[in-house]
């Protein structure tokens, strides 16, 4: 006898994305349209974050990725870059213990370079090791994340490794590139979904993301919702993924 279709609101959750990955964009427009400063913007973003999150966890989605800062936001003001950059810090550390008791479980992903200042990375490492036997969905943060620069990264350490005799370069394949990345568990993109209408990639998951399937959403960021995810979901199941095949 078939399985009956488990769904919540038409979604399919025998067919949910096991890994999403979020552009959040738009927060700054959700501020101007308010007459407020940028940053408060930024601010009301993070009940989007627990929104998208819950919304994430009903479905059973396993790997929700959030591009929190960019190796390009180093272009915006001083006083901008410095409060994305506390403001991250401070998010995980309002949030870790909600997300903790949920079962998630924490990562980043980014250049740990030392512009960011020693105390935030210290305490993402702290996040990321009090969630690390968490199992029921990863989040995982972008944060001073660059999908070229990732790559970058990736091949001089593989470079360093041929140098060493350590790894011969004929060896060298997707699979190497891919374990070589600043987080190798990190599984292929399903779904990418970025907020405010704009309609680009901006440097998020180059290579995870090589057959993803794309949702632009006319949402601004601050006003993402759980419905805003299912609509998400509910699109990415009425596509057909092919990977090359006829
Ligand atoms: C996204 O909102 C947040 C980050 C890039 C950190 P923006 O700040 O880009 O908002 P818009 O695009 O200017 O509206
Ligand atoms: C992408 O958004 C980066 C993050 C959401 C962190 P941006 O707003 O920085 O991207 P562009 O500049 O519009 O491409
Ligand atoms: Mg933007």
């Amino acid at each position: 006898m078939p399985r009956p279709r488990r769904t919540i609101d038409g979604i399919d959750l025998d067919r949910v994305p096991r890994h999403v990955a979020i552009v959040m964009d738009g927060n700054g427009r959700w501020a101007r349209q308010r007459g407020l400063p940028r940053t408060a913007g930024h601010r009301a973003g993070e009940e989007a974050v627990a929104r998208a999150l819950d919304a994430a966890l009903e479905l059973g989605v396993s790997h929700l990725t959030l591009y929190a800062f960019s190796t390009e936001n180093w272009r915006r003001s001083p006083a901008e870059v410095r409060f994305l950059l506390n403001d991250t810090e401070r998010f995980v550390l309002r949030r870790r213990d909600e997300f903790h008791a949920k079962g998630v479980r924490m990562r980043w992903i980014g250049r740990r370079e030392r512009r960011i200042p020693a105390r935030v990375r210290r305490n993402i490492d702290e996040s990321v090791e009090m969630t690390a036997g968490n199992r029921r969905l990863t989040l995982t943060v972008a944060f001073n994340y660059g999908g070229r620069a990732e790559i970058v990264d990736a091949v001089r350490r593989l470079a360093a490794a041929a140098r060493e005799g350590a790894l011969d370069p004929r060896r060298i394949d997707e699979r190497a590139i891919a374990r070589a990345l600043y987080d190798p568990d990190l599984p292929d993109v399903d779904l990418f979904v970025r907020t405010s209408g704009e309609q680009r990639i901006s440097n998020y998951l180059l290579w995870q993301s090589a057959y993803a399937e794309l949702a632009f959403l006319p949402v601004l960021w601050p006003d993402f919702s759980r419905e805003h995810l299912f609509d998400a979901v509910r699109e990415y199941q009425r596509r057909e993924r092919r990977f090359g095949r006829a």
